[in-house]
């Protein structure tokens, strides 16, 4: 498979090759070329891959009291950053198609209407060609919109709720080698002439490069990865997360108070770093496809690697966040009554027969453990605000 021109000439620019995480981040967020930069990646049903956001308005309606309960505690109490209006902010961060932002907002109007006149929406979208996507999902919001970055919130911090679906698993992850003898940074490395000029077909490949630099190395043994074991042979391979911290502490510094919820792909670092995981996380998606090899078509596919709950965790401490626990997918849902709103779809008539399978569907992929159920939820708080979240608690009794 040929490589595109201007990776080949990103990458003769650059001495040949990069650390894995350059290329990651130049194939998904290059405002030209990156698979999100670009806007190309498509996400739902008949896109490149699904999220539980695309599957249907159910997900945010799950998630809405959870996120009200957050707000009309924020709203009640108000405190040392509350603005002159009190307005309260629901922050999404990397909104992708903007359906769960969209279904929220409705879902709030819908359920919480005077809660929802003191809230705005806050998107942070760094690629151009997804937030232009965002813009048109958003036109009808019943909430008041904008974009914003880290950057520009932290000169004005707001209070209210951070949600992170699905997005610290697109930050560059560098790739880990061990050789035998050292951990290496793995690299991408340009095989052949730019452009074939030579007449040989340009190609890339992975290759161990540099022994890993004293920051990369400095979290190994708490990972269990220093030494290494000898059940790691050489060419064992996986994932560290470097872009975590700066984007917890950038986070932290725009949420003045309020609460952080991550629900992504994670592992414990027990199992994440096991002997016997010796590629790591790593996949690529495209059209519904899922594949290992993250040098397929580049700026086509989606990359993305699950996170270590260990690592988010410490980091998010060490960035100003505390920790309220984390579930499984499937038991935030259940709690928040998605056995109840599977009941409820019998009460549908027969002509919305069609609608009700197809949300019994959506409802049972969102908790399926060999699925998204699997996801994780993970809840910080900032602030005066804390509390057992509500997706930890036990479920309602009874429909
Ligand atoms: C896998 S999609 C998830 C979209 C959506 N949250 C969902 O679950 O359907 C990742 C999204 O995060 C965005 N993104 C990537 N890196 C980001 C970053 N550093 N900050 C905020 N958003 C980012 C991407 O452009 C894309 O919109």
């Amino acid at each position: 498979m040929s490589v595109p021109g201007w990776l080949q000439q990103r990458l003769a620019a650059a001495g040949g090759a990069v650390p894995f995480a350059t290329y990651m981040d130049w194939v998904l967020h290059d405002p030209g070329h990156g698979a999100y930069g670009s806007g190309r990646l498509r996400i739902g049903r008949r896109g490149d891959f699904v999220t539980a956001p695309s599957l249907g308005a159910d997900f945010a309606a799950l998630l809405a009291p959870q996120l009200a309960e957050w707000l009309e505690q924020l709203a009640t109490a108000p405190g040392p950053l509350a603005t002159a209006r009190g307005r309260l902010a629901l922050v999404e961060a990397g909104p992708g198609e903007g359906s769960l932002a969209a279904d929220l907002a409705a879902a709030l109007a819908a359920g919480w209407p005077a809660l929802a006149a003191r809230c705005e929406l806050v998107l942070v979208e760094p690629n151009p060609g997804m937030a232009a996507r965002q813009r048109q999902r958003l036109a009808a919001c019943p909430l008041p919109c904008r974009w914003s970055s880290f950057a520009e919130l932290a000169a004005a911090p707001v209070r209210g709720v951070l949600l992170a679906h699905e997005v610290l698993d697109a930050l560059p992850v560098e790739r880990i080698c061990w050789d035998g003898a050292d951990w290496r940074r793995q690299r991408v490395v340009l095989q052949g002439g730019t452009d074939g000029g030579d007449g040989c077909e340009t190609l890339l490949r992975l290759e161990p490069g540099e022994p890993l630099e004293a920051q990369l190395r400095a979290p190994l043994a708490g990972l269990g990865l220093d030494p290494p074991g000898p059940r790691r042979p050489p060419g064992w391979t996986t994932e560290l997360h470097p872009g975590l911290a700066p984007w917890l502490e950038q986070a932290a510094a725009a949420l003045g108070e309020g609460w952080l919820l991550v629900i992504d792909y994670a592992l414990e670092a027990s199992r994440y770093y096991a002997p016997a995981r010796a590629q790591g996380t790593l996949m690529a998606y495209r059209d519904q496809q899922a594949s290992g090899d993250p040098l397929l078509q580049p700026g086509s596919w989606d990359l993305t690697a699950h996170l270590c709950i260990d690592t988010l965790e410490q980091a998010a401490v060490a960035s100003g966040w505390r920790s309220l626990g984390h579930c499984r997918q499937g038991q935030a849902l259940l709690a928040l009554g998605l056995a109840e709103r599977l009941h409820g779809l019998q009460r549908l008539s027969g002509a919305q027969l069609a609608q009700a399978l197809d949300r019994r569907e959506a409802l049972l992929r969102l908790v399926d453990p060999h699925a998204l159920g699997d996801f994780r939820w993970l809840a910080f708080a900032r602030g005066a605000c804390g509390g057992s979240p509500r997706f930890l608690r036990e479920p309602a009794s009874g429909p």
